[in-house]
């Protein structure tokens, strides 16, 4: 039962590790965080302080709020203190099959029996890398976006063995931290949202790798145009709101046929593919300097934190 979890861990804290424990601690819930390294540990401190002054900065919690989270945020590289007294643990580390194999083994062995087991995993579904965990009822994926601790929705998704009860119990969890679960009701590799993203991700990657577009103009062009609809409309809002619908038979088939199936699916030739893998291999930025990284993602934390004040009116200093 949901009341039943009182006390969570937080596994890897790196990039998205800092952000889901900040929103179990808003909401109440003595967090801890491990990690194996523990520079991780203290750059997690000072990126939990740096995201919750902002919250007080842009007026989503007051000072004193800020301090009850930061203080409800343990930290240790012990796994198995912080195992032993987690009822529900989310697993964010390196996204490395072999070590999330390791991780949810020794969790699987640390936790009491009625702990559920989440994993952040982007690319894996549970059957990669937890067929082994004796615990199937109780594991599950809990897919979060970056920055966790201000996007919304979260992908809820079941593994083979993931009881109902587990995967409602989680989704419950979600909504009482204020995140929206988006219910997955069986194992696909990339959930939803990322194999929907990525299908975008493709097409812009290999649209500047066949030169028709600078990776600027690409990158404006979603942002100033469909992507500008996007925090109010999806594809399947769009389609209604564009009135298509109303469109005659003969003009819905060729929307179908032409449009939907047939455009913006261009084959990726080897050359192509190589310049994207090099691009990729070159790990620098498409559009920001990387020595002002930070500075340009408080920028785009503080721009989401907009947003999310208009469409989920969140004030939380309760
Ligand atoms: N970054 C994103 O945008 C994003 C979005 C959604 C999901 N994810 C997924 O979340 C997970 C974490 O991603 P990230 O971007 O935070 O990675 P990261 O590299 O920033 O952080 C990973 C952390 O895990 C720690 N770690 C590695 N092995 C460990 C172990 N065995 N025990 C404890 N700690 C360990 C590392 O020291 C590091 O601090 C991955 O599975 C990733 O695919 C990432």
């Amino acid at each position: 039962m949901l009341q039943d979890i009182n006390k969570v861990g937080v596994v890897g804290a790196g990039a998205m590790g800092f952000g889901i424990a900040i929103n179990f601690a808003l909401w109440g819930y003595p967090t801890t965080i491990t990690d194996i390294n523990d520079k991780a540990l203290h750059r997690s401190m000072r990126n939990i302080e740096s995201a919750l002054n902002i919250f007080v900065d842009e007026g989503l919690i007051i000072r004193k709020k800020a301090d009850e989270v930061n203080h409800r945020i343990t930290f240790t590289t012990d796994l198995s203190e912080m195992a032993a007294n987690s009822d529900f643990i989310t697993e964010a580390i390196t996204e490395r099959p072999e070590d999330k194999r390791e991780l949810f083994n020794k969790l699987d062995n640390l936790c009491p029996p009625h702990t559920i087991i989440a994993s952040n995993t982007s690319f894996q579904v549970l059957s990669d890398f937890a067929s082994d965990v004796k615990r199937q009822r109780k594991i599950i994926i809990t897919h979060y976006f970056i920055p966790p601790h201000i996007v919304p929705g979260v992908e809820v998704a079941k593994g083979p063995g993931t009881s109902d009860e587990t995967f409602n119990i989680t989704c419950e969890l979600m909504k009482k931290i204020r995140k929206v679960p988006i219910r997955i009701a069986k194992e696909l590799p990339g959930n939803l949202m990322n194999r929907i993203q990525n299908a975008m991700r493709r097409e812009a990657y290999l649209l500047w790798a066949a030169g028709y577009a600078t990776a600027e103009d690409i990158e404006m062009g979603i942002r100033t145009t469909f992507g500008f609809r996007m925090a109010n409309e999806g594809p399947m809002m769009h389609y209604d709101l564009s009135g298509v619908w109303k469109y005659s038979q003969d003009i819905r088939d060729h929307y179908a046929e032409k449009y939907i199936l047939g455009l913006g699916q261009s084959e990726i030739s080897a050359e192509i593919a190589e310049k994207i893998k090099r691009r990729m291999a070159e790990g620098k930025p498409w559009i920001i300097d990387p020595n002002n990284y930070d500075e340009a993602k408080e920028k785009m934390d503080r721009a989401y934190i907009k947003c999310l004040k208009c469409r989920f009116p969140l004030k939380i200093d309760s």
